[in-house]
């Protein structure tokens, strides 16, 4: 199986990028913006689960697959909360939602569960978050009318997403196997999937009162994103009692997005944190959560 490895991008986030960076659309951008708040405390969640059980795995491929899964998502999670400072330069208050969803997903629902049942909610988000990024490398939209930074940004941690969709999966499987723990995975995932993204947009509207999303939005954002099969789709794949990540042929996508951004400035160390505004680096950096990463 393919190595894992961890690539360290530093993209050149700044005051130039729109309030409504994703195809000028309110929706869109807002909804992205929402899942790029859930991001950096859910990669540290999805690192917590895999690394409770890293001492019990006997294959050494799949131990070295864990540690590039853990450095890849330890650098989403950076980059993710850089680009907050974005959301911040544009008037956006975070602290808030950012708090809510820590003590109720992290400090309630995870200090509830069993560590085996938080590694099966990591495996359903993760195979989540790669359909997702399937769908966002297969953007025409993303790549030819959006901000070209955040362009690259989504693009490469779509890519990563998609290469190590499997470890946590993987991972489940050796450790605690069974169909019932996966699919109660598979449950609390799109349910708590579902409700902080939705929260998270809203908090993000209510803060934007000038946003206007027309009812042709919602539309689209069917056609595009549900009626694909992109959500749905993903829940009844991984709802087959002999499904593997590895099923989902999207390895080559995701090859050709990161040879191609493995070229641009953003790849390149000391090229684009240069090009920083001093609108966002002067701002203190906040970490959304008590807990930091553990590499
Ligand atoms: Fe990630
Ligand atoms: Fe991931």
């Amino acid at each position: 199986m393919k190595k894992i490895r961890p690539r360290t991008p530093r993209f050149p986030f700044d005051s130039k990028i729109p309030k409504y960076w994703f195809n000028d659309n309110p929706l869109a951008s807002h909804m992205v913006n929402s899942l790029n708040l859930l991001f950096p405390d859910g990669e540290k969640m999805f690192i917590r689960a895999v690394r409770a059980f890293e001492d019990q795995l006997a294959d050494p491929g799949l131990k070295e697959r864990v540690k590039g899964f853990i450095a890849q998502e330890t650098q989403h999670g950076r980059e993710h909360e850089r680009y907050f400072d974005v959301l911040r330069a544009h008037g956006f208050e975070l602290e808030g939602f950012l708090k809510f969803q820590n003590v109720l997903a992290y400090g309630v629902i995870e200090r509830l569960t069993s560590k085996s049942m938080s590694l099966a909610w990591t495996a359903a988000l993760e195979h989540y978050t790669a359909v997702f990024a399937q769908w966002t490398l297969g953007r025409a939209t993303l790549r030819e009318r959006s901000n070209p930074v955040m362009a690259d940004f989504l693009r490469w941690h779509s890519a990563e997403e998609i290469e190590h969709k499997s470890v946590a999966f993987d991972v489940l499987a050796a450790v605690a196997p069974g169909y019932a723990r996966r699919v109660t995975g598979l449950l609390l995932a799109s349910v708590s999937l579902t409700a902080f993204w939705a929260a998270g947009t809203v908090y993000l509207f209510q803060q934007d009162p000038e946003a206007h999303v027309k009812w042709e939005d919602f539309k689209r954002l069917y056609t595009e994103f549900l009626a694909h099969g992109t959500m749905g789709g993903a829940f009844f794949a991984y709802l087959k009692p002999g499904f593997h990540p590895s099923q989902i042929k999207n390895e080559q996508l995701a090859a050709e997005a990161l040879s191609e951004l493995e070229t641009t400035p953003a790849f390149r160390p000391g090229c684009s944190r240069s090009e920083s505004s001093p609108l966002l680096d002067f701002r203190q950096r906040r970490i959304s959560s008590t807990s930091e990463y553990v590499v």
